[in-house]
Formats: C-alpha cells, structure tokens, sequence
C-alpha cells in the first residue's frame, strides 16, 4: 500500500482499521489499506505534464517524479504474457536479489509491496508468541498489526530530538521479544547512527529477531552505511525488507522484498497470503534495479525536494524533526494537526493529519513536485500566519 491510511481519516475509523488490520496481509494485498483514494492517486510522472488544478499530494510518501523509464518500458513488453502465473518470473527475480545482495535464493522473500512483509512479521510474532518491542512514533505496519492479532507491543519513547531511543530499546530487550525497527524511521525521517545501528542488530540477533524495515534507507546521504544485509548473510535472526514504491517510484504497482533467515521465509509462505506477486511489478522490478541512473537521479530529486520542504519549514518558523532522510519532514505545525490537514486539504494540498496521537501538533509533509512545494509553502504560511 503506498503509505497506511490515516487512523483519523473520516474513511475509515480505527476500530474498522483494526479489524482491516486484523485480516492481514490479505486486506493489505487487496489495497484495501490505500492511502488514497482512486481519483486522489493519479500522480504525475515522469510523461505528464505538471497538473497544477489537481490536489497535492503530500501525505502519502509517494515518489512524484515517476517509475524508471526502463520500468515502464518492460511492463508495456510483458502486457501480453499477464495469462501466465508468475511463478518461474519470480524464481528469476528472487535469484537476481539474492547474486545482488549476496545471500541465497531461499533467503529472498518477495511480495506485493512491503506490506505483506510487516504483516507476516506480526502474524509470526504472534503464532511465537513473541512481543514486539519497538519505538513511539514509528511506522505502523508492524506495531498496530501485530495488535490486531493480539501480540504485545512495547513501545520506547523518542528521544528528545525524536530519534529512535537505542539504549532504551536495547535496555529493554529480553527474551521472547522481536524487535521492528524503521530507518530512516516514518515519520521523523531520522535514520538510526549506523555504528549504533551496527552494534545493536550484532548484540541483539544473538538472541533475538530484529526486523528492519529499510523502506526509505536508499534516500539517505549515508545509505550505505545503515544497510544491514550483512547480519542476515552472517545467518542471524534478522530481516530486511526494501520496497519498490519509494525511491523506485512504484507504489502503486505493488512490489517489495525481505532478506531473511531461509527457514523464517519458508515459514512465511505458509501462512499462504504472500505467494500472489503480480507479473507487471516482477518486471518491472528487475528492470528498475538496473536502471542505475534513474535510482541517481531519484536520490539527487529527493534530496533536492527534502531541502526545500527544510527549507520552507525555516521559513514559516516552524520546527522539525532535525535531519531528515526519507522524502518527507515531520513538522511542528504549533496548532492542532487535523485542523491543520484540514485547512490545508481547503487550499488543494494534502499532509497527515492526527495520525501519530502521541504528537497533535505534528504533522507529516512529503516531497512533492516543485509546484506542489510551492502551494504547501504558501498554503502552510497562510494558515501559520493566523496563530
Ligand atoms: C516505513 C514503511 N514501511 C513499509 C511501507 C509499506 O510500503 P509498500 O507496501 O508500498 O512497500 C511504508 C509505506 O508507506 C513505509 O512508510
């Protein structure tokens, strides 16, 4: 899904979203739990000139400059074959990942967007009677899952500069947990220091499952340095999902991936809803991890629009969760943030609303085109100047 619907959304309350939730990963795998409407969701591209009557999208983490040329191009070529199931394709991705990564097939799981990746996450935990212990203010797609089903979730607290609080969370790891951890985490974008981050999974995995969600990690400055694949070819308990719908541009067509231990993954395709991997987005994925200059160009255009949306948060005087490392910022908007969604949603633009309780007057902006930034700009000061 490209980004969980808002528990505040007046589509949806959060008892419907639990028990959406409490379907799983089929629900996830229906789009059910889109961010976004139908008509909402026709972004601009790469092809399409700017469409500046239409509603920014700002909420919802997509990628606004497009899927990789080489991407759409192999999905026009493969049209015909749909009739087909997608199996020996997907056998052929899987094997490409696992050369790429440098673990073996059977350590490469791949699924309908990423999604499915949380949710068996939640599910396994559950079955293992496992608690999940992770931080405040983080991406929901573990957490609230795992809820649903009925698993414990322990939350640590941000650190005052809203990172994830590592010695926190290390203080409290024993056994029978499995830890989820977002880096860059959503919404604050902060990425975890990789040689804290290194020191824990190498502690940590000795004992106990650690899920890493790296959704965002290719649009970091230091994106080498936070990759954890190493524990996972070293054979630790530890899984690294990646996504093809943030940097790749591809959320809408469903398709992201897990390194993992081989008898975890064997286990997750058990459970039965993650083995349907459509064949548009096999290609397509393939065709984007080749496309090497589009992934460049994708992480200088994040950036770019990561610094103008700091950039504009200085402007308006407001703060944010400093240093920021996905496509977004997450901003102290000093009012509340669903009256503050809504008054912006009445001048075209589209940011989270009170999706994170624990933070009212913070809300969460992504990238947009340049257009888009410019009308939140001038949205969010029209708005701010009042208060
Ligand atoms: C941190 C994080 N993980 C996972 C996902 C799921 O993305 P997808 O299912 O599109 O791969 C998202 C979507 O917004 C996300 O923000």
């Amino acid at each position: 899904m490209s980004d969980l619907i808002h528990a505040d959304s007046p589509l949806i309350s959060r008892r419907h979203w639990l028990k959406l939730a409490g379907v799983g990963a089929g629900a996830a795998g229906l789009g059910l739990l889109s961010g976004c409407s139908q008509s909402e969701a026709v972004a601009d591209t790469a092809e399409a000139a700017p469409d500046t009557s239409g509603i920014a999208i700002m909420s919802s983490n997509e990628n606004p400059f497009g899927p990789s040329p080489m991407a759409m191009e192999a999905m026009r070529a493969e049209v015909g074959n749909i009739y087909r199931y997608s199996g020996p394709s997907l056998v052929e991705l899987g094997e490409y990942i696992a050369a790429r990564e440098g673990v073996a097939p059977e350590q490469v799981l791949i699924t309908n967007g990423s999604t499915p990746l949380l949710a068996a996450f939640s599910q396994w935990a559950f079955m293992n009677d496992k608690t999940i212990l992770t931080s405040a203010v983080t991406y929901e797609g573990v957490p609230r899952v795992a809820e649903a089903y009925g698993a414990n979730v322990i939350y640590t607290p941000l650190t005052p500069d809203l990172g994830y609080d590592m010695e926190a969370i290390a203080a409290q790891v024993a056994p029978g947990m499995a830890v989820y951890l977002c880096n860059p985490n959503n919404p604050t974008g902060r990425t975890i220091d990789p040689a804290v981050l290194d020191a824990f999974v190498d502690t940590v995995s000795q004992t106990n499952p650690i899920f890493i969600d790296e959704a965002y990690l290719d649009m970091a400055e230091d994106y080498p340095a936070g990759v954890m694949t190493k524990y996972v070819e070293m054979g630790r308990p530890v899984v690294v999902a990646r996504t093809f719908s943030k940097i790749y541009g591809m959320a809408g067509q469903r398709i992201g991936y897990a390194l993992m231990p081989a008898d975890m993954a064997m286990e997750w395709r058990g459970y039965g809803h993650l083995s349907s991997v459509n064949q548009l987005g096999i290609v397509a994925a393939r065709a984007s991890l080749e496309d090497t200059a589009h992934f460049e160009e994708m992480r200088l255009k994040t950036k770019a629009g990561r610094d103008r949306l700091i950039a504009m948060a200085a402007d308006l005087g407001r703060p944010i969760a400093p240093s920021p490392q996905g496509s977004f910022i997450f901003m102290d908007v000093g009012m509340s943030n669903a009256e503050f969604a809504r008054q912006m949603m009445d001048r075209g633009v589209r940011v989270v609303g009170n999706r994170w309780t624990a933070m009212p007057e913070w809300t969460r902006i992504c990238v947009g085109l340049d257009h888009e930034i410019d009308r939140c700009h001038e949205a969010a000061a029209e708005i701010l100047s009042s208060i």
